[in-house]
Order: C-alpha cells, then sequence, then structure tokens
C-alpha cells in the first residue's frame, strides 16, 4: 500500500489526477472504475483542465461506475449518471457508449445485477479504480456487514449514508432507499485501487480500516488485502494513519 499526503483537497485532487492521467498516457484503451461523490469532484475537475489543456484524451478510454440510486432516471440531477455527465463525461472525448453507469430505472434488479456483471466481465477487468469512502467505512455503497464475495448487487442503505446523503436532497425523505453497487469482489478485481479521502470527519475511519483487522463491519478493510492500493489523501484526513 502507498500513501500520498497532500497538504490540502486541492493538492490531493492534482495528486490524484496525475495517476489517473498516467494510467491513460501509459494504456490509452484504460477501463477505468469510476466513483461520485464530493471527493472525487476536484479530480475530475483538474482532469477536464488537462484534456481542455490538450494533454490528455480518454478518446480510447472506457468506463465502469461503482453505483447508482435505484429509482432515479440518469436525467435526475442527484443520479450518478447524471453526476458523471455533469462533472466529466460531458467536457471530455470518452465514447458515449463506453461509459457505464447500473441503470436505476431496471425494473428487475436481479438482471440489472446480473446485465452489469457481464459488462464489467466484457471488459476484462477495470484497470484503474478510483474509490472514496464513507463515514462508516462503505465503499462504493457496500455497507457494513455486507459478505465480501458479492458482485453488483442491490443494496438496502444504511440509515447512516441516507443522512450523510441527503444534504444532496430536498428532504430526507427524497433520498433513495437502496442502490445499485459493485461488490467487493468487483471492486478487488480491479488490478490498481486508488482512494481518495479529504477531511477530519474521514480520519477516524481511515484509521480504523487501514490500522486494523480486516472485517466486513468496515468494508474498506478489505482494501488491506489487494496489492496494488495507492490512498490519496489531506493531511486533515490521514493523519491519524
Ligand atoms: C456515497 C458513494 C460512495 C462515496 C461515499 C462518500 O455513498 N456511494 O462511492 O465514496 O458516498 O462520499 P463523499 O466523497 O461525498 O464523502
Amino acid at each position: 500500500m502507498k500513501l500520498i499526503c497532500a497538504k490540502d483537497y486541492k493538492g490531493m485532487c492534482r495528486q490524484a489526477a496525475n495517476i489517473l492521467s498516467a494510467q491513460l498516457i501509459i494504456k490509452p484503451d484504460s477501463v477505468l472504475g469510476l466513483a461520485t461523490g464530493s471527493t472525487p469532484v476536484g479530480i475530475y475537475a483538474q482532469l477536464i483542465d488537462w484534456y481542455n489543456k490538450g494533454d490528455l484524451s480518454f478518446a480510447e478510454a472506457s468506463s465502469v461506475n461503482l453505483d447508482e440510486y435505484q429509482g432515479l432516471a440518469p436525467d435526475h440531477p442527484q443520479s450518478y449518471r447524471y453526476f458523471m455527465q455533469h462533472h466529466l463525461f460531458d467536457h471530455v472525448d470518452m465514447r458515449p457508449e463506453a461509459t457505464h453507469v447500473p441503470n436505476g430505472l431496471a425494473d428487475d434488479s436481479d438482471a440489472e445485477c446480473k446485465r452489469y456483471n457481464q459488462v464489467i466481465r466484457s471488459m476484462n477487468g477495470v484497470d484503474l479504480q478510483l474509490l472514496g469512502v464513507g463515514h462508516n467505512g462503505h465503499i462504493a455503497f457496500n455497507e457494513p456487514g455486507e459478505a465480501f464475495e458479492l458482485e453488483t448487487h442491490l443494496v438496502p442503505l444504511a440509515p447512516t449514508t441516507v443522512e450523510a446523503n441527503k444534504r444532496f436532497f430536498d428532504s430526507v425523505d427524497d433520498v433513495p432507499t437502496h442502490a445499485y453497487s459493485m461488490g467487493v469482489k468487483s471492486i478487488m478485481s480491479a488490478k490498481k485501487i486508488l482512494l481518495m479521502v479529504s477531511g477530519k470527519d474521514k480520519a477516524a475511519v481511515l484509521a480504523k480500516a487501514f490500522s486494523g483487522p480486516v472485517t466486513p463491519e468496515i468494508p474498506a478493510s478489505v482494501l488491506q488485502l489487494h496489492p496494488n492500493v495507492v490512498i490519496v489523501g489531506d493531511h486533515d484526513a490521514l493523519h491519524l494513519l
């Protein structure tokens, strides 16, 4: 595991964007595992900036996103498909058909999970997986207590996750209660994982995840077992490690 400590959020985004752009330069047809949440926003902004300067291209790359709320349409402002369009895809040259996000409106959730697993398999694996972490240690929407061997599945969201994400909705009642999420098994299959963490409020869970035992109670702790993890964070988030 490699740890990169930046002094602040801006520095952290630059470091993480550097790793992602190096991946695209070394392998232009990389499969990128992409994440949502407030943490990666600055990374995507940095990548768009470099793309606009002609330093970077996504033309041959493809992407699979970690998760999507069940019940939200792709054009719902809080859906993760909308987030990705708004924060990255609409501004770079990635082919629209090469970007993948679970379908929040699928009628049959089992079929949707199977379809998404098939999409991931058909790409021969993710080259670089971006990840954030929730306050309870969740990665993607793998909540505490879930089995590590799951692939894409439908997750009932923990009350703390609904609470944490209500800031993006008009009221807590509008926050979806379920989400499609890549499972820990899918995430651990990525060749390289880039975990981004920012802010004092993530310091305690990060210390538990990387200084404590590997346990489904702290899903991010499984990353201790991955052979190629880079944690990029700001000092506030990393100071307890
Ligand atoms: C959501 C997402 C996760 C993300 C987490 C933390 O629950 N499903 O992928 O890592 O939020 O988000 P933030 O970066 O906003 O703290």
